[in-house]
Order: C-alpha cells, then sequence, then structure tokens
C-alpha cells in the first residue's frame, strides 16, 4: 500500500494523506539554520547545534506522535482547521504535502477555503520562511480569524526537559509589532535570541503558552483559538510561545499571503543592548526585510532551487528504470547531503541531544557526498583526522561545534583508523588534489604534535599491524563496524554502556571484518603511495596486505563462509560450530569486496551462503540465527529481541556490501537484487508495512525473526545512504572515480539494458553512454571517447575541453 508517489520532474515526493503509518519528514537548512518538518507540519529548528543552540521544543515520546511544530490555526465560522492537520485533526476536504529539496509545501482545503503552507531555510540566511497563502473557492465573502503558534525551547534541549527549577523562572520576550522575540537568559550570558514575525500587521498576539492554550487544554483545542482572540499576553517565565492573530476577509475567489519567519540573531558582546533591558533589534530588522514581499520569497526559493538543482547535477543517469533513476539522481544523493549536515544529530531517531559526530560514521558519510561538496569534504577530513591520537588511533567520536574528541567515549574502536584511508582515498579518486596529505594535521588537536596527514594514514595502517592477535588477525578492541559485537566488555549492570565498560582486556579477542578492512584499504593506501611516487612505502603496505589476506584465509574461513571474529577465550564468533549467530553479513561483504578469497573459489560461496542463510523477502539479515539470550561474551548484540537491530535485523547499512561484492564476482543480476530489496523507491508499494519515509532509507528493518517483519526504524541519518550511493553509481552503474580519471565498469542485470550517465568530475562534464548489445552482465570491450577508441577502460583526461562524450560497449 502507498501513501503517496514520487514527483520525479519536481523532486518531490507527493503525500496524498496526513495519517501516514509514521510521521514522514523533510529537512530544511543547508549551512547552520536546520529545521526538521513532518507532513503534519511537526518538527524543530536549531542553530548549528540540535542540544545546545534549540529555537524550538519538540515532544519525545509523546501521545499523540508528533507533537510540536510551526501550527496555523484557521478558524472560519465554527469551524477550526490546521493547513498540516494536525494538532486539531479536523478533518479536511483536500490534503497534499509535497517534500522537496530543502523545502516542503503542504496544500489543504475546507469548507471551500485553500491554505497553501510552503516552508524553506534560505541558502543564506539563519531563519526558516513560512509563507502560508489562503484562497477563498468559495462563493461567499469569508471572514476569518488566522493563528500562528510556536513553542520556544529555552535553548539547551536537554536542560529545557529537565531543570524546571530554575527553568520555568526564566523565560522572557519582547513584542514589537508583529514581531515576537524570544530572549531567554539574553541578560546574562548569551547574546543571541530569536524572533517570529508575520509581514502584517497583527491583531492581537499571545507569548504565554498557558494563556494561549488555557489550563489543562492541548494545542489540539487552544481556548484563545476557540474564543477567537488573542490575550496579548507577554510572559515571564513559564513557557513562552509566538503566536500572532490575524483577522481578514476574503472575497470569493480572493487569495491572500502570509509570511512567517523564524529566525536566530546574533549580537556581539558590547552590542547587545538598544536601551537597557531592550535588546538590540538591527539584526532581526535587517533579516526580516528581507521577507516581506512575495517577490523576496520567490527570490529565496528560487536560489534554493537552484542551489538543489546544481548540486544534484554531479551525477545524473538516464535508464529504463524510473525508481533507479529517481534514487540516484535525486533521493539518495538528497540524503547523503543530509547525513554531512546533520551526521547523527537529529532526526525522530536522534534525539538531537546525544551522539556527537561518530568517526567511522563521518568517513564513511563522507563516501556519499564528496563528489557534491569536495571543498567541505576536504575540511571535514582534515576536522576529522585532528581527532586521531598520535598511535592511529581514534576518538570514537567528536563534538561538532568544538571539534574536539568525545573523552566520554575515547577511543578503542578498532575499525576506526581504517576508515580515514577510505574517506581520503575517495577525497583524491574525485578531486585529483593530492596537496591535502600535506597539510599539517594535530593528534588529538594538539598542534605540537602535528604531521602532515599522510602521517596520519601511516599511522592508521601501524596501529592495526601494533594491534594483532593470535592469529595474526587485527584485535577488535570495545567493538568494530558492529557496535554491538563487545567482545571485551562484559556488561552485567543495567544501564551501563556496553562499548565503554571495557573491563576485560583479553588481548585475544580478533575480527574477520576489521582484517577485511586492511586487505582493502591497506591496498587502497599502497596505490596511493604509488601514485605521489612512494614505492617503498607502497610495498610495505602491500606485503603487509597479503599477509592478512593469507591470516584470513587460514583462521577466517569457516567452511562455507568466513568466520566472523574470535571472542575474548579465543572461541569462534560466526561459525557453523556455534549455536546461534553462526553467520554474519559484515564478513562475508568486506572480505569479497576486498578481493579476498576469490581466486580460490571462497568468495562465491561465502556470497552463497549469504543468499542461502541470511537472505529474507525485505533484505539480508545481518546474523542467524539469531541470539535468543543475552550473551556476556558477546555484548549489545545479543541486548536487542531477535530480528532487531544488530541481532538478526536487515542493517540496511552492509546489504550494498554485498551487492558490491556480487559485481566484484560479476554477478551483475544479484547485484542489482540485493540493490532493489531494501531500496525505498522499490518498496514503495509496501510502505504499510515498512512505515517509513519511502523516499529515504532507514537505518535497520525488523528481520525475519522478528514480530514485525518488514518494519523498519530510524530513517535518514544512516551511513546506508554513502554505501548505497556508491555501490549503485560506481559498482552497478560502475562509473568509478579513480585517481588516474573515470572509469566505466558497470556491472548491471540484464533487463536494465543500456543506460546513460551524466557525471561532473574534476571540471569536466562527461556523457557516458553505455551500450550492451549482448546483454551481458559486466565487462567493457570498447570505450569510445569524443570519437577515438582508446585502450582499457578508463577515461583519459580531455586537455582542456570542459565536455567529453564516451561511448562504453559492454560484452
Ligand atoms: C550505527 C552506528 C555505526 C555502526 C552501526 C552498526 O549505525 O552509527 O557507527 O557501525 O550502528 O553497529
Ligand atoms: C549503534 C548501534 C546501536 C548501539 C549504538 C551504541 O548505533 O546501531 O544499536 O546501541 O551503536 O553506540
Amino acid at each position: 500500500m502507498q501513501f503517496g508517489h514520487f514527483d520525479d520532474a519536481n523532486k518531490e515526493y507527493v503525500i496524498r494523506t496526513p495519517m501516514t503509518p509514521l510521521p514522514w519528514i523533510n529537512y530544511l537548512g543547508s549551512n547552520d539554520f536546520f529545521s526538521l518538518l513532518s507532513n503534519t507540519c511537526g518538527g524543530y529548528s536549531f542553530y548549528k547545534d540540535a542540544k545546545l543552540l534549540r529555537l524550538t521544543r519538540y515532544r519525545y515520546n509523546n501521545v499523540p506522535m508528533d507533537e510540536g511544530g510551526r501550527y496555523y490555526y484557521v478558524k472560519d465560522g465554527n469551524t477550526v482547521w490546521n493547513p498540516g492537520w494536525q494538532p486539531t485533526k479536523t478533518t479536511l476536504d483536500a490534503y497534499e504535502c509535497r517534500h522537496g529539496m530543502g523545502y516542503s509545501r503542504i496544500t489543504s482545503k475546507k469548507n471551500g477555503l485553500q491554505a497553501s503552507l510552503l516552508a524553506f531555510v534560505p541558502v543564506s540566511d539563519n531563519c526558516e520562511v513560512n509563507r502560508l497563502t489562503l484562497t477563498n473557492h468559495s462563493r461567499k465573502t469569508k471572514s476569518i480569524s488566522l493563528f500562528s503558534y510556536i513553542e520556544f525551547c529555552l535553548w539547551n534541549a536537554v536542560d529545557d526537559m529537565t531543570n524546571f527549577q530554575r527553568n520555568l523562572n526564566i523565560g522572557e520576550v519582547e513584542v514589537d509589532g508583529s514581531a515576537i522575540y524570544h530572549k531567554t537568559e539574553y541578560r546574562e550570558r548569551r547574546n543571541h535570541y530569536a524572533v517570529f514575525s508575520v509581514n502584517a500587521e497583527i491583531d492581537g498576539f499571545d507569548t504565554s503558552r498557558d494563556a494561549f492554550l488555557g489550563a489543562y487544554r492541548g494545542t489540539d483545542d487552544p481556548i484563545v483559538v476557540k474564543q477567537g482572540s488573542s490575550t496579548n499576553s507577554v510572559t515571564m517565565g513559564w513557557y513562552p510561545i509566538a503566536s500572532h492573530q490575524l483577522t481578514m476577509d476574503l472575497e470569493p475567489g480572493e487569495s491572500k499571503s502570509l509570511i512567517f519567519v523564524l529566525g536566530y540573531l546574533e549580537n556581539p558582546k558590547d552590542d547587545k543592548w538598544e536601551s537597557p533591558g531592550v535588546i538590540n533589534k538591527a539584526p532581526a530588522k535587517a533579516l526580516l526585510a528581507r521577507y516581506q514581499t512575495d517577490e523576496q520569497v520567490d527570490g529565496a526559493f528560487g536560489a534554493l532551487r537552484k542551489h538543489w538543482n546544481d548540486l544534484l547535477s554531479k551525477y545524473t543517469v538516464r535508464s529504463t528504470s524510473d525508481e533507479l533513476n529517481r534514487m540516484v539522481n535525486v533521493w539518495n544523493q538528497y540524503q547523503c547531503m543530509v547525513t554531512f549536515n546533520l551526521s547523527r544529530s537529529a532526526s525522530y531517531y536522534e534525539s538531537g541531544t546525544g551522539r556527537g559526530m561518530g568517526f567511522r560514521d563521518s568517513c564513511q558519510d563522507l563516501l556519499g557526498f564528496v563528489h557534491l561538496v569536495p571543498d567541505r569534504a576536504r575540511e571535514r577530513i582534515l576536522d576529522i583526522a585532528s581527532t586521531q591520537f598520535e598511535d592511529g588511533s581514534a576518538y570514537h567520536q567528536y563534538q561538532p561545534l568544538t571539534k574536539k574528541g568525545n573523552m566520554d567515549i575515547g577511543s578503542g574502536f578498532n575499525d576506526d583508523p581504517l576508515w580515514l584511508i577510505a574517506c581520503v582515498v575517495a577525497y583524491i579518486r574525485e578531486t585529483g588534489d593530492a596537496s591535502i596529505l600535506d597539510e599539517v594535521t594535530p593528534y588529538d588537536n594538539d598542534d605540537a604534535t602535528a604531521t602532515t596527514l599522510f602521517e596520519h594514514l601511516t599511522r592508521s595502517l601501524n596501529y592495526t599491524l601494533a594491534n594483532l592477535g593470535p592469529h595474526g588477525l587485527p584485535l577488535i578492541g570495545r567493538a568494530d563496524w558492529n557496535d554491538c559485537l563487545n567482545l571485551n566488555c562484559f556488561s552485567e549492570t543495567p544501564g551501563e554502556s556496553f562499548q565503554t565498560c571495557a573491563n576485560f582486556e583479553s588481548g585475544k579477542a580478533e575480527s574477520v571484518f576489521i582484517a577485511a578492512m586492511f586487505v582493502k584499504y591497506g591496498n587502497e593506501y599502497a596505490e596511493l603511495c604509488r601514485h605521489i611516487g612512494n614505492d617503498g612505502e607502497a610495498e610495505r603496505a602491500e606485503k603487509a596486505a597479503k599477509d592478512m589476506y593469507q591470516a584470513v584465509l587460514e583462521s577466517g574461513w569457516d567452511g562455507e563462509w568466513f568466520l566472523r571474529a574470535y571472542d575474548g577465550y579465543g572461541e569462534k564468533v560466526g561459525s557453523r560450530e556455534c549455536d546461534e549467530g553462526q553467520i554474519f553479513i559484515e564478513p562475508q561483504g568486506f572480505c569479497v569486496m576486498a578481493g579476498v578469497g576469490v581466486e580460490e573459489g571462497l568468495a562465491e560461496q561465502a556470497l552463497d551462503s549469504v543468499k542461502q542463510r541470511l537472505e529474507g523477502p525485505f533484505g539480508i539479515v545481518l546474523l542467524q540465527p539469531a541470539y535468543q539470550s543475552y550473551h556476556l561474551r558477546l555484548g549489545e548484540i545479543s541486548s536487542y529481541p531477535p530480528g532487531y537491530k544488530e541481532n538478526a535485523g536487515i542493517f540496511c547499512h552492509n546489504n550494498p556490501w554485498i551487492s558490491i561484492a556480487e559485481t566484484v564476482l560479476g554477478r551483475g543480476e544479484r547485484a542489482f537484487e540485493v540493490y532493489r530489496k531494501t531500496c525505498p523507491a522499490f518498496i514503495e508499494d509496501v510502505s504499510d508495512v515498512h512505515k517509513t519515509e519511502p523516499y529515504v532509507y532507514s537505518q535497520m528493518i525488523a528481520g525475519v525473526d522478528a514480530a514485525t517483519p518488514g518494519e523498519a526504524k530510524n530513517s535518514w541519518l544512516t551511513g546506508t545512504a554513502a554505501w548505497t550511493f556508491v555501490n549503485v553509481s560506481q559498482y552497478i552503474l560502475g562509473i568509478q572515480p579513480t585517481l588516474d580519471g573515470l572509469r566505466v565498469n558497470p556491472c548491471i542485470s540484464s533487463d536494465l539494458g543500456e543506460f546513460e550517465v551524466e557525471r561532473q568530475y574534476r571540471g569536466v562534464n562527461y556523457h557516458i553512454e553505455v551500450q550492451n548489445p549482448d546483454r551481458v552482465q559486466k565487462g567493457v570491450v570498447k570505450l569510445v571517447v569524443d570519437g577515438k577508441e582508446v585502450e582499457g577502460n578508463v577515461i583519459p583526461h580531455p586537455g582542456k575541453a570542459s565536455k567529453c562524450k564516451v561511448i562504453a560497449v559492454m560484452g
């Protein structure tokens, strides 16, 4: 069952009912100001940091769900309704929500009155613009009252939810014409405030939540709206809100638009006040002046559309599959940008109050957005590398505002360092900019320790080599990619973190997954060394990768698939000898991606075992059989009920590894089959089962053992976005950036036939036509570049030309 459809021409998803199984959200914002916006107008806004500079309040764990947002109440006679349906939930005569690139448009109708809300965050201003257009389609003049409503958060979102003894006394506002200012704590140490304003004269306002809602009433039935007039309340303490009242007459056919702006402003420390106790409103007035007319809003909206069209033009496929086209050209890249902007901080599953930026997560996210924003990727790489330790290990997380490593979590996740190699190589393959390797970069943010970035990569590699276990495989530390496989942390205390209670330094627990990473990224590092003329280092790395390959063959093969790990007692994890957790997905994907076992025929066998043992109708689960009880020696993985999260859920992040692995073997049919299973556009028709947004990936889909197989959770902020894009763009469609230029190496299912890709790469616009007369799955037999046939499948750089036409013939 579907609740909407894709509008490809407009790059929008069109939701046709407010009653989606879960709130279906969109992200507004490109730089510093961000908003989450659901299809019923729920969500919140923040500046830079969702925990520390939260502008509006959101209610977690609330019933009904998705409470808190930007709400507009229309009072038309005795009927009160919201264009987004929530919170009154008055039945609408028509409803449609279009989520687009950085904007959403909700249009609905009741009793002949149409309301259309356009919401976006301009590219160049720190505000959310809401343009509400009301049109009278009835035959009678309508006299209506409109009430706006937002609830302010007292900046620190955690303190705001907990510290009531103080917070209920500190709220402060100012009202100046149609502008309502939120200035809590501005009198003391803050030099920022928020404003919510409208470009019209108002007939009243409220800033006290209690005055607006009335005691014991909710946002579904505010007393002010019921009675039809604002109380002009000016709150001191309690719960500051901003609400405007606007009354108007609309003749039949008449249309009026109102522009609401929620802005974030800062003043210099010594210029905070206009007069004693009155905030300096100059920056707010300047901001609001830019959004007074429809022309101004149209201009800013046009700039936003151009911003996205430019970004998304870096990679465009034209194939016979609409689902494939819309994911590759629009939604998958869009989600990659959202993970760049938000990391794992703020979604409907990440509270915006918790995690910092993950070291491994950020490195992997980069693989998906490096082609979109290479300059910002460069900056990100240097930020991440600066949190590495001198011995090559790394802080597992860092804080986006300070860019410092997070002490509470510390280090010891032994896969982390190798991801740095992955993202630096990806950056240079994309841009050709090897100068990044010479950037002088500190360790643990201490400039005294700084070395070149290249040296950081060397230390990443060496860290693994310095931490090998009894089988010559890398020690796992607190966890590897699978945060929940905790072989050195034995937790018996409720509530304690499964990762940071590292209380059993076995010095033994080893990871076959990290071994595979080492082979893959060790070889990529070697390739990079050769590229910059450091052959000696290249040879050292190649030899180390070869030894690791050998160690995996000797101690990491279980007979029909790759083993997952050795635990702290030297016992196998992910082996047919185990009662549960006999086979894990991660080493099958990553070993084959690294080429391990390909020559020996083991790779094929491993992937066949995946299909046979791990695959279900909704994707490939993480392991089988699921753990039925808590295993102290394995950690968090067995804490989840069977079928959820790391305990045999479909962890979407590593399904593309299997798909890429299939392309390594040249099995294009199978690669595409795996790709399609978790790809949102291909499973739109099971939206009722899947429940999360059908236009983006979720982190997890409940597996075969779950009570609710196929039901997804944690949409939006997941490494799945980057890996699925890498898979489909580079391995399936096969347009691969390499150190020497763009390689064309597709691996496709035969029903895909021929396709074209438009790729902007290193300043050149490549138009690549892939022909497949014999319907093969892999192999390019002829490459014609601007009319001339060339050797191999890497397109030579076309010199000064800014355009390049390529025909690749598969066979
Ligand atoms: C989450 C984490 C990621 C980890 C994965 C598997 O997605 O953000 O770092 O690799 O879970 O545990
Ligand atoms: C990852 C996992 C999650 C776990 C967390 C711990 O996000 O997906 O299950 O609780 O890591 O850090």
